[in-house]
């Protein structure tokens, strides 16, 4: 989705903004652009359709310098992928914005505004807030009021990066709802949706509260508070977070595609995402973290220089929970409808998993004692959070209208709108993560699903039986990383495989169990990158429709563990094979199924049934990786898709 970075400086700023907006292309975009005020003091802009280079190439024709810039990338949604829809957008060739995120009441503002005399060059939404702030300019207002003003009027959810030309020692940014965070350097500053856009510059940011403003001046940063009917700013101090990942996190290494470089890391990454949460005891809850606001914060916390959780009040917490409600979008829900099954069965707690764009509109009953839990990689999909916001107005007209205990939210990203909104976090450290087909965060999601579910059901024991099924599951999770670097070393076998699927226009995978929503993700993972249409089934589900399609140009792809359910799925496999259906069956060692004509066996290692989704999920990201590859598409940023969803 669109990225803006931002920046002022004693220096040229324009190739700092064009490498910014390179490590915001994982995002997905569709056209870029940059805007400066040069050393002349005139506003100068270069805008282009598609990659980032495209927009290189322009300004190597017409090159561009200033010490104050704001440039963007742009995922269209009002207009379609054009150079006169690119941002920045202009008003009166002396103002400049940058956008994220939708302005709903924009017509309206458009229609004022052409009624003003204000004469429109775009079909965006973006360029209402160009000529709002210009409009306010002429008023007489400064730029932060200006802008102050112009926001008060927008609905919708939004970040922007605005500069006036008349005033080169001056860059605005506001956050409403998108993500926006501020780069601190010496003598320099930086505005970006994203801190990965600024690591080459600063590794110290601000993480902007929610309707809070920044005034970037060559005196330093001015956080601005909106308050008194949002009327007045007033100065805030936010605290400089450090950010914990190198540069080269961000990097591809050695890898031909981040996608091939972070599936390679999962053993690191979870071993990471184990790393000081577990003792002899079980999970460690001092493993979740606590908003600043939140109730299970420890009254002494601050004082020790990071809030802490009482630990005391999340165990009465977890013993107090009855239900899970499960929100979540694309990947990060398959993780969730994993983690159902270990609720109920690891936990005994009901759980029920929905996609965050339903859940939001529909009318629901929430039953007392429900634990509200969002997964989410970026911490900023606008879907999830809106569910988060929902669930929250809800607990605050009253125990009539919502009964959730709490909102916990599991993401990979510290400081994102999720975290900083939940009342708990369990943090994934997957480290950046830039394929748009998630992968680690998908495992690591798992893992922390899994730790979440055992403290759960370590609230609800008496602390004294000896819990054997916990005892095996925190030695096995402890082996975990080992055993999915044996997965990993089936890559050879299965980038041969793929040369199977490559042709096929089709494919179908099956899945019973915890392993169906795995089949799901097999099937995502492929539709995502190689562009095959892929579908999952729960296997039981079969002969109620599928069947019908299987022939010799429908490749079934089959996760076959060894559990209970093992000789049913094997009967599914017969139906499939018996019309002429080519198998794939990734399997546990134990499985006694033989290869021959039209079944291909690929023999995974033996795991617990319980971790068998983390393990098997590694194979199939394996598998559309190689297919992507053959097939000659762009593996790291697939069409049409965006990494972070952050519009409805
Ligand atoms: C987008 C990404 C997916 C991701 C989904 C949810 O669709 O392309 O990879 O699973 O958003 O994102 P989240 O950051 O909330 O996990």
């Amino acid at each position: 989705m669109c990225g803006i970075v931002a920046g002022l400086a004693q220096r040229d700023i324009s190739k700092i903004l064009i490498e910014g907006l390179h490590r915001l292309e994982y995002r997905g975009y569709d056209s870029a652009g940059v805007a400066v005020i040069d050393p002349a003091g005139e506003l100068r802009r270069a805008r282009a359709v598609g990659k980032v280079r495209a927009l290189e190439d322009e300004l190597r024709e017409a090159p561009l310098s200033g010490a104050i810039g704001v440039a963007h990338t742009r995922w269209a949604t009002h207009g379609r992928p054009a150079q006169h829809n690119a941002h920045p957008h202009l008003s009166s060739e002396r103002v400049a914005v940058v956008h994220n995120g939708i302005i709903e009441n924009h017509e309206a503002l458009r229609g004022e505004l052409e009624g003003a005399g204000y004469v429109f060059t775009s079909e965006t939404d973006t360029e209402v807030v160009a000529h709002l702030v210009d409009r306010e300019l002429c008023s007489g207002l400064a730029l932060p009021e200006a802008v102050n003003a112009v926001t008060a009027r927008l609905d919708g959810a939004f970040a922007l990066a605005v500069m006036e030309q008349r005033n080169p020692e001056l860059l605005v940014g506001a956050r409403q709802g998108s993500p926006l965070v501020v780069g601190v350097g010496i003598d320099e500053h930086f505005i970006a949706s994203d801190p990965l856009a600024l690591l080459p510059v600063t590794d110290r940011f601000v993480y902007l509260d929610e309707g809070d403003m920044v005034a970037i001046t060559p005196a330093g940063i001015q956080v601005l508070e909106r308050t008194g009917d949002r009327d007045e700013l007033t100065p805030v101090t936010r605290e400089v977070v450090r950010y914990e990942h190198s540069v080269e996190a961000a990097g591809k290494g050695e890898y031909r595609h981040f996608m091939m470089k972070e599936i390679m890391e999962q053993p690191r990454v979870l071993s990471r995402t184990l790393a000081e949460r577990l003792d002899p005891q079980g999970v460690r809850l001092e493993a979740f973290d606590v908003s600043r606001h939140s109730f299970l914060a420890a009254d002494n916390g601050a004082e020790k220089g990071k809030q802490v959780v009482d630990v005391a009040r999340l165990t009465q917490l977890f013993a107090d929970v009855r239900q899970v409600q499960i929100i979540a979008c694309g990947t990060s829900y398959h993780a969730g409808m994993v983690a159902r099954y270990w609720l109920e069965e690891v936990a005994g707690i009901p759980a029920q998993v929905e996609v965050a764009s339903e859940f939001r509109y529909r009318e629901r009953v929430a039953a007392p004692g429900t634990l509200f839990l969002t997964l989410s990689q970026s911490g900023e999909t606008a879907d999830t959070l809106a569910a988060l916001r929902d669930i929250q107005k809800l607990n605050r007209e009253g125990p009539q209208a919502g009964h959730y205990l709490a909102s916990l939210a599991i993401c990979n990203v510290a400081g994102s709108s999720l975290v900083r909104e939940s009342d708990l976090s369990l943090l994934t450290h997957a480290g950046p993560e830039i394929g748009v087909a998630s992968t680690k965060a998908f495992t690591t999601q798992l893992v922390a699903l899994m730790l979440t579910t055992l403290a759960l059901r370590q609230a609800k024991g008496d602390g004294q039986t000896d819990d054997l099924l916990s005892r095996q599951l925190l030695m096995r999770l402890k082996d975990l990383p080992h055993v999915i670097e044996q997965s990993l070393a089936l890559d050879g076998e299965i980038a041969q495989l793929a040369e199977k699927f490559m042709h096929r226009h089709h494919t179908l995978f099956l899945g019973r169990g915890s392993q169906y929503p795995i089949a799901m993700e097999g099937a995502l993972k492929l539709k995502e990158i190689s562009y095959i249409h892929a579908e999952a089934y729960a296997a039981g589900e079969l002969k109620h429709g599928p069947l019908a399609l299987i022939d010799e140009d429908m490749p079934v792809v089959a996760v076959a563990p060894m559990d209970d359910l093992m000789e049913k799925l094997k009967s599914n496999l017969q139906e499939v094979r018996a019309r002429g259906g080519q198998l794939f069956v990734f399997a546990d060692p134990e499985v006694s199924l033989k290869a021959g004509e039209g079944v291909h066996v690929v023999t995974v290692p033996g795991v617990c049934r319980f971790l068998a989704p983390i393990v098997y999920a590694v194979p199939l990201q394996l598998l559309s990786y190689h297919v992507a590859v053959l097939k000659g598409t762009d593996v790291d940023q697939p069409r049409n898709l965006a990494k972070s969803v952050t519009v409805e």
